[in-house]
């Protein structure tokens, strides 16, 4: 689906279906939706002066025959919600209902007025970036496995091939262009981490894992440490979990360097076990089909790396790291009980071989450290259930040891339209770490502040005084419901909290 801009009047875009927008309460459409209302003769008034169904919240829509008396079909009248609480969340979620409504009418061609511009702080270049980001990410179907393509109502699906932002002011071209063209970077990276995650786990093994990061060109460089290349640096835990599957291993290290000196340099660190079965410590079959997402923190990073590698100009040195193996259960499994020496030199009893995904970060974030000296360390990962009981799907924990980064965290997620709830590591919570047998153990205590853990499992790893957070995403990694935006299934959370937070675009939320 191509994303463009047309200047010119909405009554004239020559298409399928043409998109105007109204706030919540308004009885006198203006501007564009005011001419289409004209030129239908009153119709949309006449709705909301008489009608009882539309109430122009978010995503409301309702649709218009023109009867020939516009060149395109159908007329939707799109709700924004009311005027004061419109922020980046609504854009994205009205543009995205809208696509969703077009797909359903089996539209090829959509015009749309640019929502929300010059309303608050939103600028024709944001109201275009959101719209771009809203289209894409709502227009979002995984359909790859289905040997033949349909949509929800099972008639086959032919996708919308252009959606163009129709405006009448020629001066705000420029701006829409560039509001586009980053929004649709966004939002097919986020779809492309979705891709990775709803594909299934016989197809996305950590061999593909790294031939996508692979492809990835342009500015980005990648690089693939192999099972005996670990083996030399002394990635045990990382290689002790591996060791369970068929599969080999994979260590992603994609990089990006500006041209000039770098501001700051970032690490990115994404948990990527391409199946959780748990190991020995089995997971019960219900859910168990799930684990197939436990990659999402490596697909997020390779996603954001790719974004980054079609961004041109980013000033800060970033440098994407993702462990990739299968957990599983076999006569070469970690042993409930094993003791493994980690790179950094500290011992490990694994009590439970269903933490694996702390075990593969050690190394990683050893790794990352030593390879690139980072200013900031951030890793993603889905690391414990405790963070779905706690916070359930609608926010993922964040944890670490620097307020200011966990401040830019949060607020270039609230941005993104992604939640982080902070947990805490205190200090006392190392009781969960203490170990008889060895330096420290990878399973906490049962039942007890379990996201907390892994945090505090994590923080060993990290060198003295490096600013570091974690983000269990294991909540928002993939959901059951269908928000206009986030259809069902993987989620591609967190790739763009990354590149908000990266790019410095948190500038309304
Ligand atoms: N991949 C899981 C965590 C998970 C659970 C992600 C549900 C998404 C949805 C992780 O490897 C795991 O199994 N963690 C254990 C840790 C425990 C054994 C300390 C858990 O949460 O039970
Ligand atoms: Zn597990
Ligand atoms: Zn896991």
């Amino acid at each position: 689906m191509k994303i463009d801009v047309s200047i010119g009047s909405i009554t004239e875009f020559q298409g399928d279906v043409i998109v105007v927008n109204l706030f919540e309460g308004v009885k006198q459409p203006g501007g564009g939706t005011g001419a289409v209302d004209q030129a239908l003769g009153g119709m949309i008034s006449d709705e909301l002066e008489n009608g009882q169904v539309f109430k122009g919240s978010v995503g409301d829509t309702f649709l218009f025959p023109t009867y020939g008396k516009l060149p395109a079909r159908y007329v939707l009248l799109l709700g924004l919600g009311k005027p004061e609480e419109m922020k980046n969340r609504q854009l994205r979620r009205a543009s995205a209902a809208a696509i969703r409504a077009c797909k359903k009418l089996k539209a090829k061609r959509v015009g749309m007025l640019l929502n929300g511009a010059g309303i608050g702080q939103v600028n024709a270049e944001i109201a275009a970036r959101l719209l771009a980001e809203g289209a894409l990410m709502g227009a979002y179907e995984f359909t790859l496995r289905k040997s033949q393509k349909e949509g929800p109502d099972e008639e086959p699906l032919g996708p919308i091939e252009s959606v163009t932002i129709v405006e009448h002011d020629a001066g705000k071209q420029t701006a829409i262009e560039s509001g586009i063209r980053v929004g649709t970077v966004i939002a097919n990276a986020t779809n492309m981490a979705r891709d990775l995650v709803n594909d299934t786990a016989n197809y996305v093994t950590p061999t593909f894992m790294a031939e996508t990061a692979q492809k990835i060109s342009g500015s980005v460089s990648c690089k693939v440490l192999d099972q005996p290349e670990m083996e030399k640096l002394g990635m045990r835990t990382f290689l002790s979990v591996a060791r369970g599957s068929v599969e080999p291993p994979k260590l992603i290290h994609l990089s990006y360097k500006p041209s000039g000196t770098p501001k700051r340099k970032v690490a990115l660190v994404g948990k990527g076990i391409t199946f959780d079965s748990g190991g020995l410590s089995l997971k019960p079959s219900t859910g168990m089909d799930w684990m197939k997402i436990d990659m999402t923190g490596a697909a997020v990073v390779v996603a954001v790396m790719k974004a980054i590698s079609e961004l041109n100009g980013l000033d800060i040195q970033v440098d994407a790291f993702a462990p990739c193996c299968e957990n599983m259960p076999s006569g070469h499994a970690n042993r409930p009980g094993d003791v493994i020496v980690s790179m950094k030199g500290k011992t490990i009893e694994i009590n439970n071989t269903d933490a694996e995904g702390r075990l593969i970060l050690a190394d990683a974030l050893t790794y990352a450290q030593q390879e690139t000296d980072p200013d900031e360390i951030i890793d993603l990962a889905t690391l414990t259930g405790a963070c779905v009981v706690a916070l359930g799907k609608e926010a993922s924990g964040i944890m670490g040891i620097d307020d200011g980064l966990i401040d830019g965290i949060r607020s270039a997620g609230e941005a993104a339209g992604e939640r982080y709830w902070p947990l805490p590591l205190y200090d006392e919570y190392k009781d969960f770490l203490k170990c008889d047998v060895a330096d420290m153990t990878n399973s906490g205590n049962k039942g007890q502040a379990g996201s907390s853990a892994g945090g505090m499992f994590l923080k060993e790893f990290i060198d003295e005084g490096r600013k570091w957070v974690h983000l269990d995403i294991a909540g928002p990694a993939y959901t059951d419901k269908d928000v206009p935006e986030v259809p069902k299934g993987g989620t591609g959370v967190g790739v763009r909290t990354l590149l908000y937070y990266l790019y410095g675009w948190n500038d309304i939320q």
